[in-house]
């Protein structure tokens, strides 16, 4: 399964994910890192894997319905077939989802649907949560509430700071996040409403 990964800054969860695939065996292959933000050091990583790397950036679009048809080009362009978001700062319209409807993933870092939106893992320790993590899921138009694939737990601990907690969070989602890219790749899952579903092999007669 060929992937574009979009991001808008440092990159490592697509480095997580493009580190894995050039594992032998892995059903997906990076085919393009896109990033909306030229500034982005994500983007000197993928050109690092030898990657191929591009900028489509909203500031040189008039609207999102603009930047969002420059971005889907350059996907097909390179044959994308599922989208990652990967640190990735911008809400993607229905233009886009409907063109890769049930093959756009996210990384989320808390345990949803607890602590949406921005600053998740500040969230969680301002809440008092004793526990939090990250979450794989697939993107919808409703915000950071799409099918879950994969979640991690993070315990909080006694001091932590919002740095500290996103660090050993972010481990676990360089850990997930390639691993819901290989059951997304192997193709065997059912989305039945917001639980998805691995899809059982036949007993062989
Ligand atoms: C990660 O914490 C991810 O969960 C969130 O944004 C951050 C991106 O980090 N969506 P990176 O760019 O992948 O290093």
């Amino acid at each position: 399964m060929r992937l574009g990964i979009l991001i808008s800054g440092r990159g490592s969860n697509m480095a997580a994910i493009a580190d894995a695939c050039a594992t032998p065996g892995f059903p997906a292959a990076v085919a393009v890192v896109v990033s909306d933000r030229a500034a982005a050091a994500g983007l000197q990583a993928a050109r690092d894997r030898g990657l191929p790397a591009a900028v489509v950036a909203h500031t040189d679009h008039a609207n999102r319905a603009a930047f969002e048809a420059r971005l889907l080009e350059v996907l097909r362009g390179h044959g994308v077939e599922a989208i990652c978001l990967a640190g990735f700062m911008r809400l993607l319209g229905p233009a886009l989802l409907q063109a890769y409807p049930d093959r756009v993933l996210n990384i989320h870092p808390s345990l949803l649907p607890s602590f949406p939106g921005l600053h998740a893992q500040r969230q969680a320790l301002q809440h008092g949560v004793r526990i939090s993590g990250c979450s794989v899921h697939l993107v919808t138009e409703e915000f950071d509430a799409g099918p879950i694939l994969k979640q991690a737990a993070v315990p909080v601990l006694e001091g932590d700071t919002e740095e500290a907690l996103s660090a050993r969070i972010l481990e676990q989602e360089h850990r997930i996040y390639p691993e819901a890219v290989r059951l997304l790749a192997e193709g065997n899952l059912i989305i039945h409403g917001r639980r998805v579903l691995r899809r059982v092999p036949e007993a062989r007669a």
